[in-house]
């Protein structure tokens, strides 16, 4: 399996942003993953264009940015510009995902689908699921850092795994919320690939941690 480690700035400290990223990103972070939230979609408000504009210029990693906002349509272009490189949007959020995955495409980067916990996986079309190049399995309700992992998810992650297989996809499986040094083997075990991870990474000493995580992924 072609595993990935996707640190959550959100848990990073603000006031010393850059050099949170420059530590995961020589600790070998394969992605960075980016929390964009809109206080209606959810409810907090993270940040948004300026910030990844700004990061964009010190960093070369992949930037792996999560929409957590309504109607993303709105603003795929202006993410694609500022920086990202793949763009992962809710299914909960888009009025018209086939169109919003199109238009993702059609920027020319990643393509990825997201489902919050209630959302069931047959919600996702076998039509769409080919369309995308990865699935975020949420595995807390989206919206803060720092949250319990929610055990009842871990089904989902194997039944997105299935059908992938029967689709013959390569297909990525991100998952998000609440993996620490728990939960992890329980995502791996069901079949996800690309990790994030807030809290863990960031809370205490980050080099140590990425060097623990990427012994457990064997990267
Ligand atoms: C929550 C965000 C997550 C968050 C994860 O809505 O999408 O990416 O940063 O944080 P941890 O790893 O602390 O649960
Ligand atoms: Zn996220």
């Amino acid at each position: 399996m072609n595993y990935k480690i996707s640190p959550s700035i959100l848990a990073a400290d603000f006031n010393d942003l850059g050099d949170n990223i420059a530590l995961v990103e020589k600790e070998r972070a394969d992605y960075l993953h980016i929390d964009v939230m809109d206080g209606v979609f959810v409810p907090s408000i993270s940040f948004g264009m300026p910030v990844i504009k700004s990061i964009r210029k010190k960093s070369s990693l992949f930037f792996d940015v999560h929409l957590m906002i309504v109607d993303p349509d709105r603003y795929i272009e202006n993410f694609a510009e500022c920086g990202a490189d793949g763009i992962t949007v809710h299914l909960e959020a888009s009025k018209d995902i086939d169109r919003t995955v199109s238009l993702i495409r059609s920027t020319g980067k990643k393509v990825g689908l997201s489902i919050s916990p209630e959302t069931p996986v047959s919600d996702i079309t076998d039509e769409i699921l080919k369309k995308t190049d990865m699935i975020l399995v949420m595995t807390v309700r989206p919206g803060f850092g720092g949250q319990k992992y929610m055990d009842e998810c871990t089904q989902k992650i194997r039944e997105v795994r299935k059908r992938a297989e029967e689709l013959g996809m390569d297909l990525d499986i991100e998952v998000d919320g609440g993996i620490d040094r728990k939960t992890i083997t329980t995502v791996i075990d069901a079949g996800a690939n690309v990790i994030v991870m807030g809290s863990s990474i960031f809370n205490g000493d980050i080099r140590q941690n990425m060097k623990y995580f990427r012994k457990v992924l064997g990267i």
